[in-house]
């Protein structure tokens, strides 16, 4: 059976020309690593002046249908029929909060929503945790204003965030105390400090009635250097690390910090803490900016720090402007 998936237009408006090849990286890369390989012949197409991506599937399982609704890039998804017709079909989400907890948020520096999610989603794939329909427990080690907690929130995962830019931290604290009162959910906030670092504790309910069965999400967002997670957390607490790393050159509204070390130098010494907050059978994805990082040093350095690098069947390099080529890297620490 062939089946068509419709490119959402926020993605093409992002990325541009970008977005299909993006969409195809993401479905081949969920196709090798929780499909089975079951997915074949995924190629671009137009329909109508519109962008698809078009694959093979011998069976739309549960598994697949949940997967194939949550990707990045999905707006609709169909089955091709051999005359050419169109079939929908319907989504099953994993969203479960309002969508606008991603998208409200308007500042510089912002990680694009679309892409963050596309990297939460390459990074679970890969992870051993794929198949598992728990609350996961999310890392951002460099977290911004939330823009990975807020996408691993919507899905009913727990978020951590750990952020150096003071700024970051109170901005996001005070807009996710006010969305969660804005959206009139259940929730218990709790502002205070760990090993002298400002942090803000959010526990929320979906409905009310899973607030009042003690079935919560948890957010934790803490004001520190990204180096202090060893000291903050317990080691292993995390399943996945999902995360944006400094671009390495002056970027909206992070002068500081954020261009102040180099990326090479950042991640060379953080990698080994974070591969310490990681769960065996988890995986951490990083998003980097390729001028000024090259992908086979960055590849090395996550190996010295005991991870493997998963090899994807399609890039997912794609330009942002003319200082920044971005692409994304994953690896597992296996559980053995
Ligand atoms: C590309 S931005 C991430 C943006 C974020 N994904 C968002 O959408 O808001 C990288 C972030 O890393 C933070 N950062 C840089 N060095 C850090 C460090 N040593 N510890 C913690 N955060 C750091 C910067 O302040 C910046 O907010």
């Amino acid at each position: 059976m062939r089946y068509a998936l419709l490119v959402s237009p926020s993605s093409n408006r992002v990325y541009a020309q970008s977005a299909p090849a993006l969409a195809a990286a993401e479905l081949l890369a969920v196709g090798q690593r929780v499909l089975g390989g079951a997915l074949a012949n995924v190629e671009q197409a137009t329909f109508g002046s519109v962008d698809y991506v078009t694959f093979d599937l011998a069976e739309l399982s549960e598994l697949a249908r949940g997967w194939l609704s949550n990707l990045a890039a999905t707006f609709a998804l169909f089955g091709l029929e051999e005359d050419g017709r169109l079939l929908p079909l319907t989504l099953d989400r994993w969203d479960q909060l309002p969508s606008d907890l991603i998208t409200i948020q308007k500042y510089s520096g912002k990680t694009n929503e679309a892409f963050t999610k596309l990297l939460l989603n390459v990074t679970l794939a890969a992870s051993a945790f794929a198949t598992e329909r728990r609350p996961l427990s999310v890392l951002d080690p460099l977290c911004g204003r939330g823009t990975t907690l807020n996408q691993a929130l919507s899905y009913g995962f727990h978020a951590t965030g750990v952020e150096v830019d003071k700024k970051d931290f109170e901005a996001y604290a005070l807009f996710i105390q006010r969305w969660v009162k804005d959206h009139r959910l259940k929730h218990n906030a709790v502002q205070g400090s760990v090993k002298g670092n400002p942090k803000l504790d959010l526990e929320l309910g979906v409905t009310k009635e899973r607030f009042k069965a003690g079935d919560t999400l948890r957010l934790t967002y803490v004001s520190a250097d990204t180096h202090a997670i060893a000291q903050v957390f317990q080691p292993r607490s995390f399943d996945l690390i999902v995360t944006d790393a400094p671009y390495g050159v002056q970027h909206g509204a992070h002068s500081g910090p954020d261009t102040a070390r180099k990326p090479q130098e950042l991640l060379q010494t953080a990698l080994p803490v974070w591969r310490g907050a990681l769960r065996p059978g988890g995986a951490i994805g990083i998003a980097w900016n390729q001028l000024v990082l090259r992908r086979t040093e960055l590849a090395r350095m996550l190996q010295e720090a005991g991870l493997e690098v998963c090899e994807f069947p399609q890039t997912f390099e794609h330009r942002v402007d003319s200082s920044i080529a971005r692409d994304l890297i994953v690896a597992r620490l296996t559980s053995r």
